[in-house]
């Protein structure tokens, strides 16, 4: 297949939207990573995702809105919750997980009685959306279990012949995927972190309960809240060590594990004394700016042919709890902790 590389003006724009109406995959920009998309009515064109992807059957999709009313087609119901999250946060990074209505394909959902849903802000996913008249479901557009992909040559690098095209809406500006949170039961529980914060959450719904799978590997025979979160992901060939110190601890950490094949992903400003070839992904206290480097960081460390990668552990605050729950999984949960 010839996949078709647009940019994001209209022309460009109206013939994606056209793509996804006749049931064809297309890459599109979002402002947390770029998503694959489909129509999520279409249970053929949302099944032709996992094929692309190699993404397993029992993962299910999150189904992107560009106007609040097309949740009562794809919801039961709406929490006063979730109304009220919705009203603070969306247009935005934030994936709220309802009871499903009647009629959404199981590809959608992999066979749960739930769905997942966000409104995007980025303009381009929401020009899509509205031109194309679908709701789009979209996973992240990487080959299953490598790193999400932020920009549109990312994209390609995995995706190319395999979709028929891909939307280039330039960087993503948060880098890490949304904060999913199921609002099914009495209480909001975070299945995973993102740009809106556990802190986020509480100033509008009141306690959040964090689910294990957040930052501890599944136990096994336990069952997923959110199944994505059971699969090692997010991760590169290399070997991902999180090395967790100050900045000299680190340092010494690295040097004195110094061989052919290591590499470090270190903080910005901490590179020196180093004695093997490092990249860098933000400043220690700037978890904003790690959040929109560290997918790429493990990509570069591919090109790079690195074997290991002591990785300095980001601060789990914030947004920064985010960045820390994806290099865990990078890591298959492998954390040196000399603090
Ligand atoms: O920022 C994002 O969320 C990006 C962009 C493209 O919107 N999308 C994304 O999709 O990260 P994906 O498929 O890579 O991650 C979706 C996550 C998975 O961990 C999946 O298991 C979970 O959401 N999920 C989806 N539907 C669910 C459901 N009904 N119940 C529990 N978890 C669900
Ligand atoms: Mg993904």
């Amino acid at each position: 297949m010839q996949t078709k590389h647009y940019t994001d003006q209209k022309e460009d724009l109206i013939a994606a939207a056209a793509l996804l109406r006749a049931g064809e995959l297309v890459a599109i920009p979002t402002e947390t990573v770029y998503g694959l998309a489909a129509d999520a009515r279409n249970g053929a064109a949302v099944a032709s995702i996992f094929t692309a992807k190699g993404r397993p059957s029992d993962n299910p999709l999150i189904v992107h809105i560009a106007d609040k009313c097309e949740l009562n087609t794809l919801v039961a119901e709406i929490p006063a919750v979730a109304e009220a999250l919705a009203e603070v946060y969306w247009p935005g990074p934030l994936t709220m997980i309802f009871n499903k209505a009647e009629g959404v394909p199981n590809e959608v959902t992999a066979g749960l009685d739930t769905v997942a849903v966000r409104m995007p802000s980025h303009p381009v996913a929401r020009r899509l959306i509205e031109l194309s008249g679908c709701p789009l479901a979209a996973p992240s557009a990487n080959r299953s279990g490598s790193p999400s992909p932020t920009d549109a040559h990312r994209v390609a690098e995995d995706m190319d012949g395999r979709i028929a095209a891909i939307v280039d809406g330039g960087a993503c500006s948060v880098g890490v995927e949304s904060t999913v949170i199921s609002v099914c039961g009495d209480r909001v529980r975070l299945l995973r972190p993102g740009a809106v914060t556990v802190e986020m959450l509480e100033a509008v719904a009141g306690a959040v309960e964090i689910d294990e799978a957040v930052l501890k590997p599944l136990r096994d025979g336990a069952t997923a809240a959110s199944p994505g979160m059971k699969y090692k992901h997010y991760a590169p060939e290399a070997r991902v060590v999180l090395v967790r110190g100050d900045a000299a601890a680190y340092r010494d950490y690295v040097n004195a594990n110094a061989a052919e094949g290591v590499m470090a992903l270190c903080f910005d400003g901490e590179e020196q004394g180093l004695a093997v070839p490092y990249l860098t992904y933000g400043h220690r206290d700037d978890a904003v700016t790690q959040a929109q480097q560290v997918f790429e960081a493990l990509r570069l460390l591919d090109e790079r042919q690195a074997a290991v990668a002591y990785t300095a552990c980001p601060s789990p605050e914030g947004i920064g709890l985010a960045v820390y729950n994806r290099l865990l999984r990078a890591a298959g949960f492998e954390v040196v902790i000399l603090d």
